[in-house]
């Protein structure tokens, strides 16, 4: 068991570095002075005498969401018993996260000089957390949907009640009289009179009227695919562009599931919190549209509460022949979710030919390397990174060599090895460029060697070979993620937009 201070640190590491909350938690004291109507749902413990509240009071979780949203934020924000109320800091990470996304030069980003950032938040819920945080953060414009009356009458108030950024927020009703069900659904007999069968991208869809047969729901239910209002396709006008979509989706398939954590009360009715099939079938949805709507997004993005579902809809997203994927993982007290990011925008940082991933010797060199820096530091580099993972690794000094034999698991967890810079946070330890993303991990070990060559001063040449003829796709990205690594180590940041060796060979 971790210790508590230990915990606490863990939580720390786990926010955003740009998260207000990341070095000072919010003060239950010093709100409590302020806000006389916080003060009642603070008390103080007997163990530590620090401030506290009781998370299972669902009016404390919401005084509290509102003095933090009015006194960190200036936004005046309130919901009506029972919906689901979030938590500040940990719905400030997903924006953060996104905002790393945006600004990464993975994809291009094709707006004009001055445009604000536009975003789509799937299910806004009555809080419209997202994008009240978004707008008032960052400046960002929002198309907000939901699906419930109460949910678009509340979102539609928390706007218009903070007029300072009202005008970048639009809630868009979904039309709740459509059902999405799968074709397959419907190729078992089930289907109804006056349908539309629509495209929507490699999962053909069908939208229905109202009231779903009752034998079609209970085939939905039992396939566990999504069955219910359309999500993306269908609510995106025709033209429209944005850089993102978010959603926190409804993670559960019954409400028994919802409420199993009983140390909190953040409220949350049943057409927030469940869906059939639960968030697997919520989002493998979103996938499909966004096959069907590809560029309109440059991003699309969930959260994820299952990490089993997570490697679910990565395996989806292979393929339906995304060009990157990115994961992360959010943590905020006892909660872990998991963020889920791909596109389908050719990747601008790492073009990379097929061939390349069919070789078994590939190279990069590292240059500008500081002088305090020789070809064993490099080599031991190269042995830390390829072997924390547990990977066998035997090094030769003599010949600056490394041989390493990894599993399938060892390399699945060198590739998801954190490489800081990816972002400006260490909070992205996935990504993929799916479009050449080999998914030829083969059961057997991977042997590969590395060796370390001395050129001119402050130049090294990397090479690596691999001893087998299969699972050179794997090779290719664990060489490619080394050469980040390294240059990041190493090197002395570059001044011009020069491409990477490996890069330059391919
Ligand atoms: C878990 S809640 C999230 C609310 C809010 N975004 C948050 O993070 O607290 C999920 C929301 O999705 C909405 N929803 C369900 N199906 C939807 C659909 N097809 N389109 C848009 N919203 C939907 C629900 O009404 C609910 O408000």
């Amino acid at each position: 068991m971790p210790s508590k201070k230990r915990k606490r640190v863990q939580e720390r590491a786990a926010i955003h570095p740009r998260n207000k909350y990341s070095e000072n938690p919010p003060d239950f004291g010093a709100l409590a002075s302020i806000y006389p109507s916080f003060k009642p749902y603070v008390f103080y413990s007997s163990r530590d005498g620090r401030p506290r509240i009781d998370w299972t009071d669902y009016n404390a979780t919401r005084e509290l969401t509102r003095v933090l949203l009015l006194h960190d934020h200036g936004l005046n924000w309130w919901i009506p018993d029972g919906q689901l109320c979030p938590t500040v800091p940990n719905r400030s990470n997903y924006i953060h996260w996104i905002e790393d996304l945006l600004s990464s030069d993975i994809i291009p980003d094709c707006r004009a000089d001055g445009d604000a950032v536009k975003g789509f938040d799937i299910g806004t819920g009555a809080n419209c957390i997202y994008p009240l945080l978004g707008a008032s953060l960052l400046g960002w414009r929002f198309v907000a949907s939901d699906v419930t009356d109460v949910a678009l009458e509340w979102a539609e108030r928390n706007v218009t009640s903070n007029p300072h950024i009202s005008e970048l927020i639009e809630i868009r009703k979904v039309d709740n009289a459509k059902t999405i069900v799968e074709e397959k659904d419907l190729h078992s007999g089930l289907g109804r009179d006056n349908e539309s069968i629509e495209d929507l991208g490699n999962t053909r869809a069908v939208m229905i009227g109202p009231e779903p047969s009752s034998s079609l729901e209970l085939q939905s239910m039992v396939e566990k695919n999504y069955h219910g209002p359309p999500i993306l396709a269908g609510v995106v006008k025709d033209e429209e562009k944005f850089d993102f979509c978010m959603c926190n989706p409804p993670f559960f398939e019954t409400m028994e599931e919802a409420g199993l954590n009983p140390k909190t009360a953040c409220g949350g009715t049943a057409q927030e919190m469940v869906c059939p099939g639960g968030e697997k079938a919520f989002i493998t949805r979103i996938v499909e549209d966004s096959v069907q709507l590809k560029q309109s997004f440059r991003w699309y993005t969930s959260m994820i509460g299952r990490k089993s579902n997570l490697k679910i809809l990565i395996s989806r997203l292979r393929e339906v022949g995304v060009t990157v994927v990115k994961t992360t993982e959010f943590v905020q007290g006892q909660t872990c979710r998991w963020g889920l990011a791909w596109s389908f925008v050719p990747p601008s940082r790492k073009i990379v030919s097929s061939s390349a991933t069919e070789k078994n010797n590939l190279s990069f060199m590292l240059e500008g390397i500081q002088r305090q820096y020789s070809a064993i530091h490099v080599l031991q580099s190269v042995e830390s990174f390829l072997c924390s993972c547990g990977a066998s690794c035997k090094i030769d000094s003599t010949s600056f060599k490394i041989d390493v034999i990894a599993s399938k698991d060892q390399c699945e967890s060198i590739l998801n090895t954190e490489t800081q810079n990816i972002f400006a946070t260490p909070s992205c330890p996935y990504e993929l460029g799916m479009s050449n993303g080999p998914n030829d991990l083969q059961s057997s070990d991977l042997h590969l060697s590395i060796s370390v060559f001395q050129q001119i001063p402050g130049t090294l040449l990397v090479k690596g070979f691999l001893h087998q003829k299969e699972s050179t796709g794997v090779f290719f990205l664990i060489f490619q993620k080394l050469e980040e690594f390294l240059k990041q180590k190493f090197c002395r940041p570059k001044t011009s937009a020069e491409p990477s060796c490996t890069e330059r060979k391919r």
